[in-house]
């Protein structure tokens, strides 16, 4: 008898659910009237006296484990939260979630990266909000320079030092004032000209420039570097370069990418001549390393400077630069494919 106690001892000790209904079914089956304590409770006036303390005992421990479980199992219960009326039916399966695309801009401003990093250009930034030496004076524009109408600039007003970055050069000042050669570096960004808002122009745009400053540094290095992009990035190798004027350059020039006539786009893109002009460039003026601390005596370097936003329009045959900051979902979600 006492061995049946010890049995279902072992048993309400291991007992487990997380049912509600299988708890009382437990309650009922030892503690209910007609429970098995109850049986065991009868049993006990044809115990053997000598046996009879232990069966008590025993029974005794039994009703108190079978009253303890029920206890904690219902406890356990009443704190799990019910989630089934807030989520209904937790095995259906989910809405399909939309998924998001890249911006245009930051396609290509990537690939512009991935293609340089390959030949050892890091990445580096600065602030869009600059000030007057980062911006221009550093780079050979001193005050009432007349190439500072070059690039309408939007000043603070409560302080002319202080303005908007009108191009990602200031990025290299920053950086040559901060490091010293072999630099080579990219620095995209967000810059702000105070221009009339067309199809063709915007007041701000992104541009990625580009810094190489090592002994003997010659414009083939530069030339040979921009074929490499322009072969990579538009799979066109034939450039041209046209002397042009930059003040932190000397000599500049101007970046042609022979698109070809193949097409009509092609010659509407091109204005009938198969050239497209995608950025600036020529060889660091001895100047601007100097104003940055970078010996010229020892160090020469080229510099380059592309729009991502111009680069962007071409590439994906887009025809007004407004639709690049306009956040219109039909525009932007056509570019969910690319990269
Ligand atoms: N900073 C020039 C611009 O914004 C581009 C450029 C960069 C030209 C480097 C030459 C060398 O127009």
């Amino acid at each position: 008898m006492i061995d049946t106690l010890k049995k279902h001892i072992v048993e309400v000790e291991a007992f487990k659910t997380d049912s509600k209904e299988a708890v009382e079914a437990f309650r009922i089956k030892y503690l209910g009237k007609k429970g098995l304590l109850n049986d065991f409770f009868a049993e006990f006036k044809n115990v053997p006296n000598d046996q009879k303390k232990e069966f008590g005992q025993t029974i005794n421990e039994l009703k108190t484990l079978a009253a303890e479980k029920v206890n904690t199992l219902k406890e356990a219960l009443e704190n799990e939260t019910d989630f089934s009326p807030i989520y209904g039916d937790l095995t259906r399966p989910g809405e399909p979630i939309e998924l998001g695309a890249r911006h245009p801009i930051s396609i290509v401003k990537n690939q512009i990266i991935e293609i340089f990093s390959r030949i050892g250009f890091n990445v580096s930034e600065g602030p869009e909000i600059e000030d007057d030496w980062h911006n221009f004076t550093a780079l050979n524009l001193p005050e009432h320079h007349p190439a500072r109408d070059m690039q309408d600039t939007f000043f603070v007003q409560t302080d002319p030092d202080i303005l908007l970055r009108t191009h990602t050069s200031s990025v290299q000042v920053r950086y040559m004032e901060n490091n010293q050669p072999p630099i080579r570096t990219i620095s995209p960004g967000r810059v702000y000209r105070n221009e009339a808002i067309s199809a063709r122009s915007h007041c701000f745009f992104h541009q990625v420039e580009g810094l190489y400053i090592d002994k003997e540094v010659s414009f083939a290095d530069l030339k040979q570097t921009l074929q490499f992009f322009t072969t990579e990035l538009f799979g066109k190798s034939k450039i041209r370069l046209r002397p042009s004027y930059f003040p932190f350059t000397e000599p500049s020039a101007e970046v042609d990418v022979y698109w070809g006539l193949e097409t009509e786009t092609d010659y509407r893109m091109t204005k009938g001549t198969g050239w497209l002009e995608i950025m600036g460039c020529g060889m660091v003026d001895p100047n601007v390393l100097d104003n940055c601390g970078i010996d010229s005596e020892t160090y020469s370097g080229f510099a380059f400077g592309m729009g991502i936003d111009r680069i962007a329009l071409l590439l994906h045959q887009i025809s007004d630069i407004r639709l690049l900051s306009e956040n219109d979902v039909r525009f932007l979600e056509q570019f969910r494919s690319a990269l």
